[in-house]
C-alpha cells in the first residue's frame, strides 16, 4: 500500500456505517445480525445440544428448549443441574469465553481488513477454506491439550471467515437451505464453481440489486462470490461485486453487489437468511470439533465450568514447611468437603518455586492427582533469600483459566523483581486475582537469613503492589496463625463469589465507605487489612452500628489474624446501603465479597480508527487522557438493567462516569472520555428485576477486581499470522510512541527499555531499547522474534508480551500477542466406514423390544496414509461397543466395531477420530417391523438409570464430566 493509499484507507475507514462483512460486534443498521450475534447463537445452541445429549445418555430430563432465545445464563443453568434452579451459579466464565470468541472474530476485520481470502471475497474459495480447516485443526489440537484460551482465540477467527461466506457468496441466492459442508471438509473438492471466464452478474437497476445474478448462474447452480476493492475498481469481466459505499468494483459494470452484510446491503433482503445459515454452519463446525475432542473438552472450550480453580504458588525453601503443611491442610479440606458437589473445584494448578528453580507446573482436573502433587512438596534448600517467586507466579498466571484466584505462599521477597511489569501485564490481560500469604512480616526468622536483607516491610512492597493491581490481598501472618488466614482461600473458592466493594487507602486516612447489599447476596464477608492500631465500625441500612471492640454482634462477627480482620456480615434481610468506617493513619484495604449468581464481565475495546462503525478488543493499557470504552455484560440474570458504570481511582479519589449504550444480551457499550492518568477499577450498579422476595426492584452493585492502569506510552504490535509451525521463527514488528491525551505526540523524543517475554520460555530476541529520534514523527520501531522449537506440540498456546518502559521507569505499556503452535496438517482425510452387517433380529413383532438385541458391525479405517484412528465413540445409541484391530489386505489398520443394542433403540451413529482430528461417522439402523415403533426415549432412559445413579446427576452434567 502506498502512503496515499494508506491515508485514503484511514479516511474511508472513518466513514460511519462502514461495513465490509457482517458487522463485527454492534449493529446500527436496524435489526441486522452481527458476527457477535451469530457466534453467540451458535455457541449457545450447540452447547445446549451437547448438554441435552449427555443428559439423554444418562436417561435424565433436559427441558430447555433449544432455539435462538437461549441466553448464556439459561444454558449454564440447564447444563449444571436439573431441579436446583435456586442454587448459586456463576455464568461469568461462560460469558467471558463467548466474549473472547466473538472479540477474536471481530478482530479479523481489523487485522485482515484487506485480505480477500479471510472474507470469501473475489471468488477465492480454496484459500478461504484453508484458513478454516487449518484453524479447525489448531482448535482441536488446543482443546486436546486443554489450551482453551488459545483455542477460543483461533476459533473466533475461523468463525469470521466461515460466517462471511454466507454473506459474500451466492449460496443463499442459490436457494440452499443447509450449510456448505465442503468449507469444513478439506478432503472434498469444490464442484460447480463459476470459473474465471464465466460472467455472474448484470448491473443492478438503479439501486435495486434483487435480480442482478445471471439466470444462467442460478440455473446451473454455479457458486460465486462478490469482488471487493477499496482502492481499485478492477474486477474480471462480468463478475459480481460485493457492493456498498467502499467497494469501488461495484461502480464498474456490472454495477451493484450481492452482499448480505446487513439489512441495507445490496442483497439486504436476504440478510437474515444468510445470518441464519451462518449460525447453522457455525454449529456444524462446532459439532465437528466436539466429535474430535469429546464432550468434556468441548464444554470446557466453550467456557462452561461449574466452579472455580484452586491455584497455589508455593515457596518450597527450607523455612516453608509450616506453610506447605497448611496449604496441604486447607486444600485437602476444600477437596474433601466439596467432593461430589457443585462447589468442588473444576481444576487445580500447583507451582512450586525456590531458588534457583521454579516449577514444574502441575495442572489437573483430578483432585487426587493434585493431592498427590501437593503431598510430595517438601521444604528444602534455597537458604539464600530471595526466591524466584514471580517466575513461579508467571507460570500460574498463564496456566490458570482467566479470572482465577491465585494464592502465593512465601516468606521471602522476590529475586526476580525484573518480572514485575510482565506479571502486571499478565494480571491485566488474564484478569486473575493474586493474593499473597506472607509469613515473614512478623519477627520470625528463616534459617540462614542473609545479613543483607532489608526490613521485610519494604521487601514485600512488590507483592502488595501486585496484589493491589489484581484486586487480591496481602495477608501477613505469623506462621503460628496461618490456619486462620487460609479461611480466605475457602471463602474465595466457594461457588459464585462476587466482589461487592473494594478499596485500598494508601496512604491511610480515616474514611467511610458505603456499598449496596442486595437480596441475591449470601455469606457476605468483609476483609480489612491494615495496622494493628486500626479500628473500624460497621453500620446497617437501618442505622444500627457495631464497632471493632465488639468481635461478635448483631451485624458481624470477626476474627483477627496478623494484619487481617475477617468479618462475617449478617446481611440476611438487611438489603440496602451498608457502611464501613475505618480509622487508621497507615495504609489499609477493605474488600467485601459475597456469593451471588449476578455478576458482570468486561473487556476493554477500542473504536476502529475513529470510525463510528465498530470496535475491537483493546489489549494493553489505555492511554492517559484518552477515551476508554468497555464492553460490559451482566451475568447470571436476564432481567437486570445497568444504571451506572464508573471508573474509580482511590488515590484521588477520582470517579469517572461512563455513558451507557445497550447492545443486547444484557450487554452495554460504556464510553468514558478523557480519563486522567491513574489506576482505576470498574464499578457497576444496576437494578435486578428477577428478585422475587420483594415487589420493588432491587438495586445491586459489583466491582471488578483487576485495576485498569493508564499509560502515556503506546505500544502496538501485529503479527501476520497467529499460528506458528514448530521449528519456525516469527518476526513481530512493533512501534512505541509517547502520547498526550490519547494522541501520539509527534514531536516527542525518548528512549524506552524493551522486554519481550513469552510464557513458554521459547527463545525470543528483542532490542534492549528503542529510541524515538527527533523528527521521526514521534514513533520508534523495533522487531521481536519468537522461535518455536521443533519439538513443540501442536495446540500449545504461546502468549508474547512486548513491553516498553520509559527511562525513569515510571510508566510502561505493553502489547499482547497470542499464538498457537500448529504443525502443518498432512492428513486431511477422514476415517472411512464400511458397514459389514446389520443383524435382523429385531424383525419379530411379537416379542417385547427389550427382550431382543441387534448387532451392527462396521469396518473403520484411516487408510494406509492416514494418521490412524485414535478413538471411536457412540454418538447416538445406548448399546455397547466393542472394537478390535486387524490389518487389512492393503496393510492398513482396520478397526472392526461391533455394536449391540436392545431392539428398543434402533439407531446408532459412531464417530471415528484420527490422530489429526478428522472425524468420520458411521450410521446404522436396526431393521424393524413397520408397526413396532417402541417409545425409544423411555426405553433408553430406563436402560441407563440402572447403571448411573441419580445422585450423580445432582451435580449436573458438568460434575459428571469433571468430577
Ligand atoms: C438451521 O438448523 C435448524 C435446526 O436444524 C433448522 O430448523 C433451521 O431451519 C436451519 N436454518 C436454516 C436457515 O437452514
Ligand atoms: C452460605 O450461605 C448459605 C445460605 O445462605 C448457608 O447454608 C451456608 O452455610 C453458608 N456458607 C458459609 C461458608 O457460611
Ligand atoms: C429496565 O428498563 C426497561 C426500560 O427502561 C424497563 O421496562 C424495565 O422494567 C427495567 N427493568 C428493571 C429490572 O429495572
Ligand atoms: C472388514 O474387515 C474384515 C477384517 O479385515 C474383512 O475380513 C472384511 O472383508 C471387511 N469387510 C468389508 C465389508 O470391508
Amino acid at each position: 500500500m502506498t502512503a496515499g493509499q494508506s491515508v485514503g484507507l484511514l479516511v474511508m475507514l472513518s466513514l460511519p456505517g462502514l461495513v465490509l462483512s457482517f458487522q463485527p460486534l454492534f449493529t446500527f443498521e436496524g435489526n441486522s445480525a452481527t458476527h457477535r450475534h451469530i457466534t453467540e447463537r451458535a455457541v449457545l445452541r450447540k452447547t445446549a445440544e451437547v448438554c441435552r445429549d449427555i443428559a439423554a445418555s444418562m436417561g435424565q430430563d433436559f427441558s430447555l428448549i433449544i432455539d435462538d432465545r437461549l441466553t448464556a445464563n439459561m444454558v449454564q443453568r440447564a447444563c449444571s443441574s436439573t431441579g436446583a434452579s435456586t442454587s448459586l451459579l456463576s455464568s461469568a466464565m461462560f460469558h467471558f469465553s463467548i466474549a473472547c470468541i466473538y472479540l477474536s472474530n471481530a478482530n479479523v476485520d481489523l487485522v485482515f481488513v484487506l485480505s480477500p481470502k479471510h472474507h470469501f471475497d473475489d471468488e477465492i474459495f480454496e484459500e478461504g477454506r484453508d484458513i478454516i480447516t487449518a484453524g479447525v485443526s489448531a482448535v482441536k489440537a488446543s482443546a486436546k491439550r486443554q489450551s482453551f484460551v488459545g483455542g477460543r482465540w483461533t476459533l473466533g477467527k475461523v468463525f469470521h471467515t466461515l460466517q462471511d461466506f454466507y454473506s459474500h457468496s451466492n449460496w443463499v441466492e442459490l436457494g440452499k437451505k443447509a450449510p456448505f459442508s465442503t468449507l469444513i471438509r478439506p478432503d472434498q473438492p469444490f464442484t460447480n464453481l463459476a470459473d474465471s471466464n464465466t460472467p455472474t452478474c448484470r448491473s443492478c437497476v438503479e439501486e435495486n440489486c434483487v435480480d442482478n445474478l445471471l439466470p444462467d448462474v442460478l440455473q446451473k447452480g454455479l457458486l460465486t462470490t462478490g469482488y471487493f476493492g477499496i482502492f481499485s475498481s478492477k474486477k474480471p469481466a462480468g463478475k459480481c461485486s460485493h457492493g456498498g459505499l467502499l467497494d469501488r468494483t461495484s461502480r464498474r459494470n456490472p454495477v451493484g453487489g450481492i452482499n448480505k452484510d446487513h439489512v441495507g446491503s445490496s442483497h439486504g433482503s436476504l440478510h437474515h437468511n444468510a445470518a441464519d445459515l451462518a449460525v447453522n454452519a457455525t454449529m456444524e463446525l462446532l459439532q465437528d470439533i466436539r466429535l474430535a475432542v469429546g464432550d468434556s473438552n468441548f464444554l470446557r472450550l466453550m467456557g462452561l465450568s461449574h466452579s472455580s480453580v484452586l491455584c497455589f504458588v508455593i515457596d518450597t525453601t527450607e523455612s516453608m514447611s509450616d506453610d506447605i503443611a497448611e496449604a496441604k491442610r486447607v486444600s485437602f479440606n476444600i477437596i474433601d468437603s466439596r467432593r461430589g458437589t457443585q462447589q468442588e473445584p473444576s481444576a487445580y494448578v500447583l507451582v512450586p518455586f525456590n531458588d534457583p528453580d521454579f516449577g514444574p507446573l502441575m495442572t489437573t482436573t483430578d483432585a487426587d492427582v493434585f493431592k498427590e502433587s501437593i503431598n510430595k512438596l517438601s521444604a528444602s534448600g534455597g537458604g539464600d533469600i530471595p526466591e524466584l517467586c514471580l517466575s513461579g507466579l508467571q507460570l500460574a498466571l498463564t496456566a490458570a483459566p482467566p479470572t482465577s484466584e491465585i494464592f502465593v505462599f512465601t516468606d521471602a521477597p522476590a529475586k526476580d523483581a525484573h518480572l514485575k511489569n510482565t506479571i502486571a501485564a499478565l494480571i491485566e490481560s488474564t484478569k486473575s486475582v493474586v493474593t499473597f500469604i506472607l509469613t515473614n512480616a512478623f519477627p520470625r526468622h528463616r534459617r540462614r537469613r542473609s545479613p543483607l536483607e532489608v526490613t521485610p516491610h519494604a521487601n514485600f512492597q512488590l507483592y502488595r503492589d501486585l496484589a493491589q493491581a489484581s484486586g487480591g490481598q496481602t495477608i501477613e501472618v505469623p506462621k503460628s496463625a496461618l490456619s486462620q488466614a487460609t479461611a480466605v482461600i475457602k471463602d474465595s473458592s466457594a461457588s459464585a463469589v462476587v466482589t461487592v466493594f473494594q478499596v485500598v487507602e494508601n496512604p491511610g486516612r480515616p474514611d467511610a465507605f458505603t456499598f449496596t447489599v442486595d437480596d441475591s447476596l449470601s455469606n457476605a464477608t468483609a476483609y480489612i487489612t491494615g495496622a494493628s492500631t486500626l479500628t473500624f465500625s460497621v453500620t446497617s441500612p437501618t442505622g444500627v452500628s457495631q464497632s471493632s471492640n465488639q468481635p461478635s454482634g448483631l451485624l458481624a462477627s470477626y476474627t483477627t489474624t496478623g494484619n487481617l480482620y475477617r468479618l462475617h456480615l449478617n446481611t440476611d434481610n438487611r438489603a440496602g446501603l451498608w457502611k464501613i468506617s475505618v480509622s487508621s493513619e497507615n495504609s489499609y484495604s477493605v474488600k467485601v465479597i459475597a456469593q451471588s449468581s449476578v455478576n458482570f464481565i468486561y473487556n476493554l475495546v477500542e473504536a476502529h480508527e475513529e470510525a463510528h462503525g465498530d470496535f475491537s478488543l483493546k489489549e494493553g493499557r489505555p492511554l492517559s487522557g484518552g477515551n476508554v470504552s468497555l464492553l460490559v455484560s451482566v451475568t447470571g440474570s436476564d432481567h437486570v438493567n445497568v444504571t451506572e458504570v464508573t471508573l474509580y481511582d482511590s488515590s484521588g479519589p477520582t470517579e469517572v462516569h461512563g455513558s451507557l449504550q445497550s447492545v443486547g444480551s444484557s450487554s452495554y457499550l460504556v464510553t468514558f472520555s478523557g480519563i486522567p492518568a491513574g489506576e482505576f477499577v470498574v464499578r457497576l450498579k444496576g437494578e435486578d428485576g428477577s428478585s422475587t422476595s420483594r415487589s420493588t426492584r432491587s438495586s445491586f452493585q459489583r466491582q471488578a477486581s483487576t485495576q485498569i492502569k493508564t499509560s502515556s506510552i503506546s505500544v502496538t504490535a501485529r503479527a501476520d499470522s497467529t499460528n506458528i509451525e514448530p521449528g519456525s521463527t516469527v518476526s513481530i514488528p512493533f512501534t512505541v510512541a509517547t502520547t498526550t491525551n490519547g494522541v501520539v505526540d509527534d514531536a516527542a523524543t525518548g528512549t524506552f527499555t524493551v522486554r519481550a517475554n513469552n510464557d513458554r520460555s521459547y527463545s525470543s530476541s528483542s532490542p534492549r531499547t528503542v529510541a524515538i529520534a527527533a523528527g521521526s514523527g514521534g514513533t520508534a520501531k523495533g522487531t521481536v522474534t519468537l522461535s518455536v522449537p521443533a519439538s513443540a506440540a501442536s495446540g500449545t498456546d504461546v502468549t508474547l508480551i512486548i513491553e516498553a518502559e520509559n527511562e525513569a521507569a515510571t510508566d510502561a505499556n505493553y502489547a499482547v500477542l497470542r499464538f498457537s503452535v500448529a504443525a502443518k496438517v498432512t492428513d486431511i482425510n477422514r476415517p472411512v466406514c464400511q458397514v459389514v452387517s446389520t443383524s435382523s433380529s429385531c424383525l419379530s413383532s411379537s416379542s417385547p423390544c427389550a427382550s431382543s438385541q441387534w448387532v451392527f458391525i462396521a469396518n473403520l479405517t484411516d487408510g494406509i496414509t492416514g494418521t490412524g484412528i485414535e478413538s471411536i465413540t457412540v454418538i447416538q445409541g445406548n448399546g455397547t461397543l466393542n472394537t478390535s484391530t486387524v490389518v487389512g489386505a492393503g496393510g492398513e489398520n482396520i478397526t472392526v466395531a461391533t455394536y449391540s443394542a436392545s431392539c428398543c433403540s434402533h439407531n446408532v451413529e459412531l464417530a471415528a477420530v484420527d490422530r489429526a482430528g478428522n472425524v468420520g461417522t458411521c450410521v446404522g439402523q436396526a431393521r424393524v417391523p413397520a408397526t413396532a415403533a417402541p417409545a425409544v426415549n423411555t426405553a433408553s432412559a430406563a436402560g441407563h438409570t440402572s447403571t448411573l445413579s441419580c445422585a450423580l446427576w445432582i451435580g449436573g452434567v458438568l460434575y459428571l464430566l469433571w468430577g
